[in-house]
């Protein structure tokens, strides 16, 4: 455990240096296909090889670090680069750089894998900057949308005109397309951005799987107009209409067990005070273990959102995204779970509320994840926390997973 611990210092040392490469000043903000992320990038792609790997980036932007010969049978270790607007330095980031430091902490006590180890910094797993989330892993996988390319950011630069100086090729997304044949799975370290572990009292969970997400943008349209002249019986207000659909998800997401229902994001045209909104684009996040209520939840609100427009004289756009629930891989569980017991840690088993690459990367290959406690269960908040110890405990158990997998 004492090797264990120099290396998880070093773990929260990288986090610590990544969070620097932030587009803002005081909080960390690194979204997809920006310079930071690039940059960030490139510090880890020196870790990367001072680990002995081979280090390229694909075409979507994903850094990819090899340990072991082209003909092996592969074990791909992952997680996201980039982050929420003003996060905290772990949730993706720890990932990433824990697969290193096993990696690093394997070869140093000399330890030989009969298979290649691949870490992979996915480019864009949050979809802050365009709204469609996990990029980098639906690349990976080949289930990107080429249509996807033109979609613009809060600034109208589209992904495709993001990607050249980025240093990725829109044209060569299919080519990031990893060939399922020689993988033995995927598995990736996350903090566990809920309260589970902290309140049972233990470091690590083994997941066994992960929410289904509908991501929404929802579009009121109703008539911009004069604040001072136009009689409220006139108004086709479009924020009123979002604001009542707003808590009518509310309201539904409470009434509905295991549901989870956000809206993040609100924007105005015109936007001024003076005005009345005559365009109201809100964002819809919703999420529960299991894909039929989600479903039927996400019909439920786009009607109530069609009804409410309607009465209220307005148009609505309706424009989502699925991901479905997905099972992790009993095959990769059981030795984790082995693993987590063999460095001494109680096994618990719990799902994910959060998405993650895996639930991507699980589509061409068995996939297991390993919470990692994180303090009051704070996450995409700059708050977000964990310990040493626990970051060791992380390690250990992986460097034995590992072992078991041989
Ligand atoms: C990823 O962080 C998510 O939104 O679950
Ligand atoms: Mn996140
Ligand atoms: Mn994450």
């Amino acid at each position: 455990m004492t090797d264990s611990l120099n290396y998880a210092a070093t773990v929260l040392r990288r986090c610590d240096e990544l969070a620097a490469f932030s587009e803002e000043e005081g909080r960390l903000t690194r979204r997809f296909a920006t310079p930071e992320l690039r940059q960030a990038g490139e510090r880890v792609r020196e870790w990367m090889e001072a680990a002995g790997m081979a280090v390229r980036r694909d075409a979507i932007g994903n850094l990819i670090g090899r340990l072991g010969d082209a003909d092996r049978q592969t074990l791909l270790i992952g997680s996201h680069l980039d982050t929420v607007r003003d996060a905290g330095r772990y949730d993706g980031t720890l990932g990433v750089v824990i697969g290193i430091a096993c990696a690093e902490l394997m070869r140093d006590r000399g330890a030989v894998l009969p298979y290649a180890i691949e870490v992979v910094g996915f480019a864009d797993e949050e979809g802050t900057r365009y709204g469609t989330s996990y990029l980098g892993s639906r690349a990976f996988v080949g289930c990107f949308d080429d249509g996807w390319l033109e979609r613009r950011d809060a600034d109208g630069v589209t992904m495709r005109a993001a990607l050249g100086p980025f240093g990725g090729s829109p044209d060569g997304i299919a080519q990031c397309r990893r060939d399922p044949a020689d993988l033995i799975g995927y598995y990736e370290v996350h903090i566990e951005q809920g309260p589970t572990l902290e309140s049972e009292g233990l470091p690590l969970g083994v997941v066994t799987a992960i929410a289904g997400q509908t991501g929404a943008t929802v579009t009121f349209s109703g008539v911009a107009g004069h604040a001072g002249t136009v009689a409220m019986s006139l108004r086709r207000d479009a924020l009123t209409a979002a604001a009542e659909w707003i808590l009518a998800t509310e309201t539904l997401a409470r009434e509905t067990d295991g549901l989870v229902a956000t809206v993040g994001r609100l924007a105005l045209d015109p936007g001024v005070g003076n005005v009345i909104p005559g365009r109201a684009t809100v964002t819809l996040d919703l999420r529960h273990p299991e894909d039929p209520v989600r479903i039927a939840v996400g019909a439920e609100l786009r009607r109530r959102a069609e009804a409410i427009a309607a009465a209220r004289g307005l148009a609505v756009q309706w424009c989502s995204h699925e991901t479905a629930a997905v099972s992790l891989a009993p095959q990769l569980i059981e030795p984790l779970a082995e693993a987590v017991a063999a460095a001494g840690q109680p096994v618990l088993r719990l799902p994910s509320g959060a998405g993650h690459d895996a639930a991507i990367v699980s589509t061409i290959a068995p996939a297991a994840m390993l919470f990692v406690r994180c303090a009051g269960g704070v996450s995409h908040n700059p708050a977000e926390s964990v310990t040493v110890e626990d970051v060791a405990a992380a390690i250990e158990a992986t460097t034995r997973f590992l072992e078991l997998l041989a």
